[in-house]
């Protein structure tokens, strides 16, 4: 990194997250804590990619709902317009120019190697071509932002690495061109499970909603997807990732919400049975989500809602835009 890019003393911070719906609880604890939390030592950007929900088919008026829901529910976790800017992807142009110069960058081998266009694409060579390029995407809004540091979830790892690779490639060619960014990973809920399949991500599109618990689920929905998640048939509480996949994935939940240490529940539930924990559990999941739905039901309609969103989209557009002038010069693109 030289001193002419990095100026600012304050790490810059950018995540993201897409506009779908079932925004879970394994979004919350492995990416959006972060958000709050680096708000008060970094400069902190974070997007809604609405170009990224559509490598995939989906409703245009969903989409739209979508930008709205999570941009509510990034305030509603304590996200503070005052400090970050919060802003719509497709708002900033830059970020698909930037993103066609990486492309340029980018091998075709490494992007269909990657484990997400593998999952998503099961080979079918009809599939859209955005989703191979999806990763490029991404690796434009990190880098666009001059970006130190990257909060996200543990299947984000493979994009991260990438981005950074193409940050690196760039750079050995036209030295100075981007900051090669860090992702931030938390210690409990990097990698939350589905409730009902622990040996499986938690994941927005599964077919069971039993599966996750959504930010914005009621407690009696809360109660049901926990009573019921998964567990063994040993009856002992403890962290066991490999025997006990289930136990492992509930301790962890739980301590992410409570801020004990999987050691001090795990002596705190001694001899208990999995009823009484998994009881616990809904109580303390159910207070943690309780203010979230309340704050989002205020600001979800509001009109400063839009006003934030202009307000973060310009913000934004002024930075990438130098980014992207610095950039388009490197690679000797227009005539400036
Ligand atoms: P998305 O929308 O799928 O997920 C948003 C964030 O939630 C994390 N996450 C999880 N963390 C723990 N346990 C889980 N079960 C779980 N499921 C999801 C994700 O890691 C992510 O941090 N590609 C990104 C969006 C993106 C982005 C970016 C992120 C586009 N550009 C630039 C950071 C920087 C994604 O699919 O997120």
């Amino acid at each position: 990194m030289t001193d002419q890019i990095k100026q600012e003393k304050r790490p810059r911070v950018f995540s993201g997250v897409q506009p779908t719906g079932n925004i879970h609880i394994g979004n919350y604890l492995g990416a959006l804590v972060q958000f709050v939390e680096l708000q008060n030592t970094s400069d902190c950007i974070y997007c809604i990619v609405d170009e990224h929900a559509i490598t995939v088919p989906n409703d245009p008026k969903e989409l739209r709902d979508h930008i709205r829901d999570v941009a509510a529910l990034y305030l509603a976790i304590g996200v503070d317009p005052e400090k970050s800017i919060v802003f719509v992807q497709s708002e900033v142009p830059a970020h698909a120019e930037l993103g066609w110069i990486l492309s340029c960058n980018a091998y075709t081998g490494e992007l269909s190697r990657m484990t997400q266009f593998k999952a998503k694409s099961h080979g079918d060579e009809s599939v859209g071509a955005g989703l191979l390029m999806y990763p490029v995407l991404m690796a434009s809004d990190i880098l666009l932002y001059d970006t130190d540091v990257v909060p996200v979830g543990n299947d984000q790892k493979q994009h991260i690495e990438l981005t950074r690779d193409l940050a690196i490639r760039v750079n050995s060619r036209f030295p100075g061109t981007f900051v090669v960014p860090d992702g931030r990973f938390v210690k409990s809920g990097a990698r939350v499970m589905a409730l009902d399949d622990p040996t499986a991500k938690m994941s927005k599109s599964a077919p069971n909603p039993r599966s996750r618990i959504s930010l914005l689920d009621d407690p009696s929905k809360i109660k049901k997807a926990i009573m019921s998640a998964t567990t063994d048939s040993e009856g002992s509480i403890r962290f066991d990732v490999e025997n006990k996949p289930g136990v492992s994935n509930l301790l962890s939940i739980y301590s992410a919400f409570s801020g004990k240490t999987v050691p001090e529940l795990e002596k705190a539930y001694e001899g208990s049975g999995y009823g009484a924990f998994k009881k616990d559990l809904v109580e303390v999941t159910v207070d943690a989500l309780a203010p979230i739905r309340t704050r989002y039901e205020e600001i979800r309609g509001s009109a400063e809602l839009d006003r934030i969103l202009d307000d973060g989209a310009a913000r934004a557009n002024a930075i990438a835009e130098r980014v992207l002038r610095r950039v388009q010069k490197k690679f000797g693109l227009g005539r400036k």
